[in-house]
């Protein structure tokens, strides 16, 4: 559904990725990690067409994206859940919401976001600047929902959540992974995406460094040696 082959994405004279290679099929979810400055969001970034690469290409569904227009992508499908959220904070909750709707019958809507996170219904008429971390990751992913993508990309979304809260929001992630809408998930390392992911990539200074479709391949000592996390004390 969504292949990256041999991308390379610059800012100015920084080159940034460097010879990416990754593929989401239909419905599946996929996990790209990385530490810090790995180039994750800029691939993510590149995927919906904010750093469109210099090199290299990105089809979707059969079709070169590689210079796409970002609205272009948006409605053949792809939708952001960006990090840090990005919730506008003059906006209510169902004035966000709205924003990037795209209706489609039988699809995501209103009343079916509210029904996933009622949270959302209770606060539907707050603004933006008033939600807890939380409530304002729910609301960045029922405005992706709402424009009804077959692939949505999250970039870091349990990043600055409490434990507790992480937990719900990935048992909402897998929900929507199970109506069948692929996801590209981007974390740092997180059990819970590596737990539901069916192909893992591993970032590290623009390249992919390593890949596996079986997350138990993904040993402490990969992660400690990839990621700098999971080795014991
Ligand atoms: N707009 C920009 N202009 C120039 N360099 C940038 C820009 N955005 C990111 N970079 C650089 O590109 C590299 C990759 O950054 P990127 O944001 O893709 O990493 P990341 O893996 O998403 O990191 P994090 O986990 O911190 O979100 C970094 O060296 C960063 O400094
Ligand atoms: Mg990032």
């Amino acid at each position: 559904m969504l292949q990256l082959e041999s991308v390379n994405t610059h800012y100015g004279s920084s080159h940034i990725l460097q010879g990416v290679n990754m593929q989401v099929n239909e419905g599946e979810v996929v996990c790209l990690l990385g530490r810090n400055g790995a180039g994750k969001t800029t691939t993510v970034s590149s995927i919906v067409g904010f750093a469109p690469p210099s090199s290299g290409n990105i089809t979707f569904k059969g079709v070169d994206i590689t210079r796409m227009p970002v609205e272009r992508r948006a409605r053949a499908g792809i939708a952001l859940v960006p990090q840090g959220r990005r919730v506008f904070p003059m906006l209510t909750v169902r004035e966000n919401l709205e924003v990037g709707k795209r209706p489609l019958p039988g699809g995501w809507d209103l009343e079916r976001v509210y029904a996933m996170f009622p949270r959302l219904k209770e606060r539907m008429g707050n603004l933006g600047s008033n939600l807890s971390g939380g409530e304002q990751q729910m609301v960045a992913i029922g405005r992706a929902l709402m424009a009804n993508p077959s692939l949505i990309l999250m970039d870091e979304p349990s990043e600055g959540l409490a434990p507790l809260i992480i937990e719900e929001m990935y048992r909402h992630i897998e929900q929507i992974a199970r109506d069948g809408t692929a996801i590209l998930l981007v974390e740092h390392s997180l059990d819970q995406a590596i737990r539901m992911a069916s192909r893992i990539y591993i970032m590290n200074k623009g390249s992919i460094m390593f890949e596996t479709n079986d997350p138990n391949e993904l040993t402490q000592e990969t992660r400690h040696r990839l990621l700098g996390v999971g080795h014991k004390e």
